[in-house]
């Protein structure tokens, strides 16, 4: 075809669009595919485990008109009443999302002015920073440790505050129970919303159980997904928070996707309303002990005596601090040309500081290749 027009795209692009970069980890998740490659840098699950003869099985007993068919935004109701229910709330609380992803977009949408700030743990999950920058957002960063984010430190002022409380990506902390009541009263004493992101609390493996924050405090708005204990191609996600909110993010989400797809949503359903989905999560928390085991272990043979690492209680990632001369980025470039990555701590940092930290993913890797993983890294530390 004769190519009459040449259209440049750059100086058509939204303001907005100037916000948008892509993700170290997407490009790193690239490198992942060569052959012999350990990548301890995506968030992924354990592939072997995913319920592919259960989902099937389920895909063909439900695969009919109301599947395939366009559905209410709001969701699929019988899983917005599993949640109801789960959660002591009324249905009208429950939104589902295509994947906890999508509630992160839409609260941005729904909630950040340009140049407002919103408070978030330092780290945190790159990808909420990355959905709200778009939106204009400023980031103020509070620094967390081994008992999850440091609620003495949070400032009294912002749009409100974004915390992953169980097993945190990237960190692996977890919000002690005092911290969750002292959040709780903050929360209350300066008026300030809270979304507790909680992908991987059904994930624990060491330690008792906790409260919710949305538990705690009906006032908090609480995201959840089917993306660590069933499948995350599913994209399927579930947000419980205030009426009046949920009527927002529904006319937010018309606009986005009409709605999440209604097949996913009825296999997600299927499998949790029946119990499959809690017996399978007792696999995984097994399978991920190990993995956890097996990386903590060559942590401390292969890393330098001095490393700090939060051992988490449940999740999917490693969180190893060390001398603070360390350079994780320039050593990722050594590693990968070794065959081996994660993802260099500076990444979940809202203002890209802190060079000495890497995230490690255990979750994705057998454990006789977590130790060989780990021993390329030393050597290149
Ligand atoms: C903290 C956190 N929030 C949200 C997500 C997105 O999950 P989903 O697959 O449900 O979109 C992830 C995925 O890794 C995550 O770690």
């Amino acid at each position: 075809m004769k190519d009459t027009l040449s259209l440049t795209w750059e100086n058509r692009f939204a303001s907005r669009a100037d916000h948008m970069k892509s993700s170290a980890i997407r490009e790193l998740l690239k490198l992942a595919e060569l052959p012999d490659f350990i990548s301890f840098a995506g968030g992924f699950p354990a592939p072997e485990f995913f319920p592919a003869k259960e989902i099937a099985a389920t895909i063909d007993g439900i695969c009919d008109s109301q599947s395939l068919q366009y559905g209410p935004t709001e969701g699929y109701r019988p899983l917005r009443e599993l949640w109801a229910q789960r959660l002591g709330r009324k249905v009208e609380e429950v939104l589902i999302t295509t994947g906890s992803q999508q509630a992160l977009d839409l609260l941005g949408k729904v909630l950040v002015e340009p140049g407002s700030t919103v408070l978030v743990e330092n780290p945190t999950y790159l990808a909420a920073l990355q959905a709200w920058r778009v939106y204009g957002a400023k980031f103020h960063g509070t620094e967390l440790d081994q008992d999850g984010l440091q609620v003495d430190k949070l400032p009294d002022q912002g749009q409100f505050l974004y915390t992953i409380p169980t097993f945190q990506n990237p960190s692996g902390a977890t919000l002690s129970l005092e911290r969750r009541h002292a959040l709780i009263e903050w929360s209350e004493r300066n008026q300030m919303p809270i979304i507790e992101d909680d992908p991987y609390g059904a994930l624990r493996f060491d330690g008792e159980a906790l409260p919710r924050l949305v538990d705690l405090d009906p006032h908090v708005v609480h995201l959840s997904t089917y993306s660590k204990t069933l499948a995350p191609s599913l994209r399927v996600g579930v947000l419980v928070g205030p009426a009046q909110l949920i009527c927002k993010l529904v006319q937010a989400k018309q606009a986005t996707d009409l709605h999440t797809s209604t097949l996913n949503q009825r296999i997600a359903f299927e499998l949790d309303s029946n119990g499959y989905i809690e017996k399978h999560v007792q696999d995984l928390r097994r399978v991920y002990k190990e993995r956890r085991d097996a990386m903590v272990a060559a942590v401390r043979k292969h890393f330098p005596p001095h490393t700090k690492m939060i051992v988490p209680q449940g999740g999917m990632f490693l969180w190893v601090t060390m001398d603070p001369d360390f350079n994780s980025v320039a050593c990722l470039e050594r590693c990968v040309a070794h065959k081996v990555a994660y993802v260099p701590g500076n990444n979940f940092h809202p203002y890209g500081v802190d060079l000495h930290t890497m995230r490690l993913n255990f979750s994705n890797t057998q454990p006789e290749m977590i130790e060989e993983g780990i021993r390329r890294i030393a050597e290149e530390l």
